[in-house]
């Protein structure tokens, strides 16, 4: 399959079905741990659904309105990332990811948004990039942080998960431009 090589341990592999299995499996395990942070968890009870997860990804991908990956440390999945909301005319872009727990600690999630930023500004042409993250996920926003990003402002009760009103942190990261201009 298609994918880039981070680091030794570290490859990004584009969405395919032939991952459902697996992905489903971290993210029955890591149900608890993934449900403090992101709002979907509820809407993956079978394998079924990551399956069409994971085509829908790939077909948004086709269509040029985000690019999603999978993250396999030393050769299995360890979580996803990627490009959501890619801004075609304005060439901006969101990051988001998630990593199942035993992965974290590990520098993972920093490597591979180091090698985003590249694909974005190579391949995507991107000019800015952003990350949002709740305001007490200090494992979240230390990646932005570790990574240059600067903080852009506060979202207050900008989301309700799962019953909770969480204030958001939006970073942003300019990126030289290059020639490019936008395309509409
Ligand atoms: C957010 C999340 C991906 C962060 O994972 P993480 O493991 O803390 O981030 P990284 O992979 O970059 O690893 C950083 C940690 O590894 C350590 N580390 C080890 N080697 C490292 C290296 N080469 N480079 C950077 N950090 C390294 C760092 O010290 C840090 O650990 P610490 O927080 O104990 O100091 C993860 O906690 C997660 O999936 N949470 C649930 C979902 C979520 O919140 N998603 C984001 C929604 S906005």
């Amino acid at each position: 399959m298609f994918y880039r090589i981070v680091n030794d341990q570290i490859q990004l592999h584009l969405t395919h079905p032939h991952q459902t299995e697996e992905l489903f499996a971290l993210t029955d395990r890591n149900r608890e741990f993934l449900k403090q942070w992101l709002p979907w968890l509820d809407k993956v009870q079978g394998p079924e659904d990551s399956r069409h997860f994971l085509k829908e990804q790939l077909q948004k991908y086709a269509e040029g309105t985000l690019l999603t990956v999978l993250i396999y440390y030393e050769g299995k999945i360890a979580g996803v990332m990627g490009f959501h909301q890619i801004g075609q005319s304005n060439r901006t872009a969101e990051i988001g990811y998630w990593l199942g727990e035993e992965y974290n600690g590990r520098g993972i999630i920093t490597a591979c948004v180091r090698e985003l930023i590249k694909i974005g500004q190579e391949y995507l042409k991107l000019q800015k990039i952003i990350i949002r993250c709740a305001t007490d996920n200090a494992r979240s926003r230390a990646v932005p942080l570790r990574l240059g990003f600067e903080l852009e402002g506060t979202f207050r009760r900008a989301e309700n998960l799962h019953g909770r009103w969480i204030d958001i942190n939006v970073f942003g990261l300019l990126l030289e431009e290059n020639s490019h201009e936008p395309s509409d």
